[in-house]
C-alpha cells in the first residue's frame, strides 16, 4: 500500500478537516465498536488552544495534539488535578492499519510537541494490546497506566446486605454537593483525577443530560454520608446494548472494608436492571486492587483495556 503523506493542519484551519476527520473516526468506530477520538478532541477542534495542531493523512487516519490544559477530559478518565502536559488523539481508518500510518502521525505529533517546548505527552489507546506497545515504543511512548471497562451481565445473584446502622437514599440537589465533595475527595485521596474535585466539576457533570439524582445513592449512619454510588445510563449504540455504568463509587476511608462498598454495588446495579438494562460496566484503574476484588466477587470480567501511553518530549 502506498504511504499517504501526513498533512499538518494549524488550529486556523479546523474548520476545513472536522468533515474527513468525522470520517475517519466513523470508519475506526464502525469496526471496532466504539470511537478512536475522545470528546476532547472534538472540543479542541472546535474551540483550538494556541499550540493545538492537526496532522491529516488523507481518509487514511489522523492526530491531534493540544495541551491538556484545553481540554476538559482525557480520552476514558473525569478531569480534576491533572498536572499539566499535552494529550495526543489518533484515529486511523482500518484499512489503512497495515500501512504504518499512525506510527507516522504519532511522530509528527511528538515532533509538534517537541518544537513548542517540550513536555509530558499522554496518548490513551482504547483497546490496547501488545502490538500497540511495539509500535509506540520506537517514538519513545511508554505503557503507563492501565484502565479497564469491566462488564456483568444483570441482575446478579445477590442481595445488598447493609451493615448496622446504614440509612441509603438518593441524591439531593442543593443539600449534598459540600458533604459529597468531601468523602469523594477522601475516598480517592492520592488518584489524580477523582480526587481532586471542586463545585464546580461536581455541578458541570450534573447539569449534563444524563444525570439522574434518582440514580446516585447515598449512604448514611449516624456520623453522616459515609459512602455513595453515582450511577449512569447510556443508551444502546454501535455494537454496545443499553449499558448501566457505576460511574463513581467510594466509601469515606472510615467506613471501608464494612461491606457498604458491596451493597452499594449491587444496590446500584439492582436500580439499573430494574430500569430496563442488561448490561453493567464501569471503568477501574487496573492498580486498583481493592476495587477490583469487589468487582469481580460480584461477577465482573474485563471487556476491553484502555492504556496509557505517555513520554517525555525534550524542547527541540
Ligand atoms: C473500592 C471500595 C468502593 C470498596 O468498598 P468497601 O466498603 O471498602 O468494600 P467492602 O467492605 O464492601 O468489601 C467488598 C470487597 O472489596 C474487597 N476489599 C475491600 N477493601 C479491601 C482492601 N483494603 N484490600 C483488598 N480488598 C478489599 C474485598 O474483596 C471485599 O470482599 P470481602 O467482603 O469478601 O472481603 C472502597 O474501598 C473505596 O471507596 N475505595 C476508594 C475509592 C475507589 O477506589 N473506588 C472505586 C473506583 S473504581
Amino acid at each position: 500500500m502506498p504511504e499517504p503523506s501526513v498533512a499538518v493542519i494549524s488550529a486556523t484551519k479546523f474548520p476545513e478537516i472536522v468533515a474527513p476527520v468525522s470520517r475517519i473516526d466513523e470508519a475506526a468506530r464502525t469496526s471496532d465498536g466504539h470511537p478512536a477520538l475522545g470528546d476532547a478532541v472534538w472540543l479542541d477542534l472546535d474551540h483550538p488552544g494556541s499550540d493545538s495542531a492537526g496532522f491529516l493523512a488523507n481518509e487514511s487516519g489522523y492526530a491531534h495534539v493540544a495541551r491538556a490544559d484545553n481540554i476538559a477530559t482525557t480520552a476514558s478518565a473525569n478531569d480534576g488535578a491533572i498536572p499539566p502536559h499535552w494529550t495526543l488523539g489518533v484515529a486511523v481508518a482500518p484499512d489503512a492499519r497495515a500501512s504504518g500510518v499512525r506510527a507516522r502521525l504519532v511522530a509528527a505529533a511528538v515532533r509538534h510537541v517537541a518544537e513548542h517546548g517540550g513536555g509530558r505527552l499522554v496518548f490513551w489507546v482504547l483497546g490496547a494490546g501488545p502490538d500497540d506497545d511495539e509500535e509506540l515504543a520506537p517514538v519513545g511512548l511508554q505503557p503507563a497506566r492501565d484502565l479497564y471497562e469491566m462488564r456483568v451481565a444483570l441482575p446478579i445473584a445477590e442481595e445488598a446486605k447493609w451493615p448496622a446502622g446504614i440509612r441509603v437514599r438518593p441524591f439531593e440537589v442543593g443539600t449534598d454537593e459540600a458533604a459529597w465533595l468531601e468523602v469523594n475527595n477522601r475516598a480517592f485521596a492520592g488518584h489524580d483525577e477523582q480526587g481532586g474535585w471542586t463545585a464546580s466539576t461536581l455541578e458541570r457533570r450534573m447539569t449534563e443530560a444524563w444525570f439522574d439524582p434518582a440514580l446516585f445513592l447515598l449512604a448514611f449512619d449516624d456520623t453522616g454520608l459515609l459512602g455513595f454510588n453515582w450511577l449512569k445510563m447510556h443508551e444502546a449504540h454501535d455494537r454496545d446494548p443499553r449499558l448501566g455504568e457505576i460511574y463513581v463509587i467510594g466509601i469515606d476511608p472510615r467506613g471501608q472494608g464494612s461491606g457498604l462498598g458491596r451493597a452499594l454495588a449491587i444496590a446500584g446495579l439492582q436500580a439499573l436492571h430494574q430500569r430496563g438494562i442488561d448490561v453493567g460496566m464501569l471503568f477501574v484503574a487496573a492498580d486498583n486492587e481493592p476495587a477490583l476484588r469487589l468487582y469481580r466477587a460480584l461477577g465482573f470480567e474485563v471487556h476491553r483495556v484502555d492504556r496509557a501511553y505517555e513520554c517525555e518530549v525534550e524542547p527541540a
